[in-house]
């Protein structure tokens, strides 16, 4: 009797532990809940559908992502991985779609010693001609970077505000924007205004901005192509905020240098290996430099001869380690 009631007792556990093993399965397989943009906004973000957001009359005026032409083009191979000594105004050396990336900071007009006197909207003229031929010889989904800082006080001249502007009526889509954090390395400037005073305290720059755009499409076939960017890098560098530091304008020879850092982590995360990168104000070279260390090829367009120079010769010096690291 005793062991026929022990007999009961282990089957009813059986059927116990089978029936809660089967719920937890059931309930692991259950699709996860797809959030929507909801009126009040939303904790979840995983599968979220954004389909109603983009059908709301915010996006009426917005041009959809188009693909222009899918074809790439081949530069001849005497036009790549060199540095053209002259205005990227006329990039005649490059044909249609034949750049999957360009990153540059276009001179600023304050003076630099490279810098033109142009009043503002002779400035927004000279980078949109230099920005339409760049929208020329990019590739359907090609991306294009702009770095740059905003200048003055009084006013205050939102440079990259006039420049997304620009971009966008030349026929750009933009894809977001990065906030550059220099720290400590911006070196601020001690123009505060008025001193612990509200009378007229003036802001201390220690940003600078990335703007980011596409042409045609939003995405490129990443089919036989291999991406060389890791997880670590990805999840960092998707964020919009980076921070590193500036580079010294002495220690490069050039008055305004950025550092290999800023072309480098923009390569990694929006080219793949082997695609050609622009650089149509090359300056010292850094985004070529970048392009080289990254097994990608480059083209940069520079007006003044002693920073082609200066370019090549960082170039020249990175070929020589990377081929000494080789042998
Ligand atoms: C802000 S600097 C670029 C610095 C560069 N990112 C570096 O790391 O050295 C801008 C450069 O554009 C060059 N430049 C100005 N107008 C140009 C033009 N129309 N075509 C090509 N280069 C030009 C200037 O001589 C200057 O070297």
């Amino acid at each position: 009797m005793e062991a026929l009631l022990w007999r009961g007792l282990l089957a009813l556990l059986a059927f116990v532990r089978y029936i809660d093993v089967e719920i937890s399965t059931r309930r692991m397989k259950r699709p996860q809940k797809k959030t929507s943009t909801s009126s009040f906004g939303t904790s979840g973000r995983i599968s979220h559908d954004s389909s109603r957001f983009y059908k709301s009359r915010l996006y009426e005026a917005q041009g959809k992502a188009a693909p222009s032409s899918v074809t790439e083009n081949e530069i001849a191979s005497d036009n790549l991985n060199r540095i053209f000594c002259k205005s990227s105004e006329a990039m005649e050396e490059l044909p249609d779609q034949s750049i999957h990336l360009m990153i540059t900071s276009p001179p600023y007009n304050v003076s630099k010693e490279y810098d033109e006197d142009f009043t503002l909207e002779e400035y927004r003229q000279l980078l949109q001609r230099v920005f339409k031929e760049t929208h020329r010889v990019l590739v359907n989904g090609g991306r294009a970077c702009i770095n740059v800082a905003n200048v003055g006080r009084k006013p205050y001249i939102p440079f990259h505000a006039f420049i997304a502007q620009d971009m966008i009526e030349l026929g750009y889509q933009m894809r977001g924007e990065i906030i550059w954090n220099k720290g400590s390395s911006a070196g601020p400037s001690t123009a505060w205004g008025s001193w612990q005073s509200a009378s007229n305290p003036t802001l201390r720059d220690v940003h600078e901005y990335i703007l980011v755009f596409t042409k045609g499409e939003y995405g490129r076939n990443g089919k036989s192509r291999n991406s060389t960017i890791s997880r670590e890098e990805f999840l960092e560098l998707t964020k919009s905020v980076w921070s590193f530091s500036a580079e010294s304008a002495r220690r490069v020879g050039h008055p305004a240098p950025f550092p290999v850092e800023l072309p480098h982590r923009l390569i990694q995360l929006y080219s793949f290996e082997w695609d050609v990168v622009l650089d149509p104000f090359a300056g010292s070279g850094t985004t070529c430099l970048a392009a080289l260390l990254t097994n990608r090829l480059f083209v940069g367009y520079e007006k003044k001869l002693a920073y082609v120079k200066i370019a090549e010769k960082r170039i020249r010096e990175a070929q020589d380690n990377l081929a000494r690291l080789t042998d």
